[in-house]
């Protein structure tokens, strides 16, 4: 799926929301890629000791991530390019005191200096094309967190094969990768809990390797501390350095 006339590529995610919706579901979700995220947060939460502490988010989409944040009694911000699906996650997270969303450009946006605990980067990373735009973004995250704070990129495309040089433009990457955004496929979404399909193009994401990512968080000011595989991406915990 492309974005809309003249905005940026990554707000493709918002076209894709307000079609999935348009189409009669009412959330865009995979119910068992969520558990066992939901399972990672609660680990993560325990490890650090996140209860009472400040826990950003990073294209926290339809806020399911931060209802989990909010009930194990972190203090939750998440931001999203997306007004579609933070509508959704205002109307989840509207009963927690502790958990708050907002509508920002990771990217371009201005954020807090080191304000915050820990930090989550579910899928989001990997939606960043440009060598710039995933510089910038990942010196926001920097900025904001507190010095040694956990950041955790999870559920992030990972394919050893992937082009590695740099890539100046989103054309660029299509050309290189023959992605193809433009046809219909079909795709799970939630209807009052209940799975139906929906038709969405897909959206292009840049994976990185192992030794890609490794790489780019250090250079970035994180130190990995724990690197895991799964079937097609990589989950990378950090601490800024
Ligand atoms: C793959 S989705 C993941 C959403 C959510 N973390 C989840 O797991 O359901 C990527 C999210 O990143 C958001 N996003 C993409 N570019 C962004 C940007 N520049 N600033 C903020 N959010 C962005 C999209 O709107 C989308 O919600």
């Amino acid at each position: 799926m492309r974005p809309d006339e003249g905005k940026p590529y990554y707000t493709a995610y918002d076209k894709r929301y307000r079609s999935v919706y348009e189409q009669g579901a009412d959330r865009y979700a995979c119910i068992p890629e969520e558990e066992k995220i939901r399972g990672i947060i609660r680990k993560y939460v325990k490890q650090f000791e996140l209860t009472g502490k400040k826990v950003v988010e990073f294209g926290c989409g339809e806020g399911w991530a931060g209802l989990e944040f909010a009930k194990l009694g972190s203090i939750y911000q998440g931001y999203d390019i997306a007004p579609s699906a933070l509508e959704k996650a205002s109307a989840l997270l509207s009963e927690y005191m502790n958990a708050n969303i907002c509508l920002q450009d990771v990217v371009l946006g201005e954020f807090p200096v080191e304000a915050f605990d820990a930090g989550i980067d579910i899928s989001c990373l990997h939606m960043f094309i440009t060598d710039v735009d995933r510089k910038k973004y990942l010196g926001n995250v920097y900025k904001c967190l507190k010095p040694r704070a956990p950041m955790y990129f999870v559920h992030e495309s990972c394919r050893d094969d992937i082009y590695g040089g740099e890539v100046t433009s989103y054309e660029q990457w299509l050309e290189l990768t023959g992605e193809d955004v433009d046809t219909p496929q079909e795709r799970g979404a939630l209807k009052n809990g209940e799975e139906i399909t929906v038709m969405i193009p897909c959206i292009a994401a840049r994976p990185r390797s192992e030794k890609g990512y490794r790489e780019e968080l250090v250079a970035a000011g994180f130190e990995v501390v724990e690197l895991e595989r799964h079937t097609w991406g990589i989950n990378i915990l950090t601490r800024k350095l």
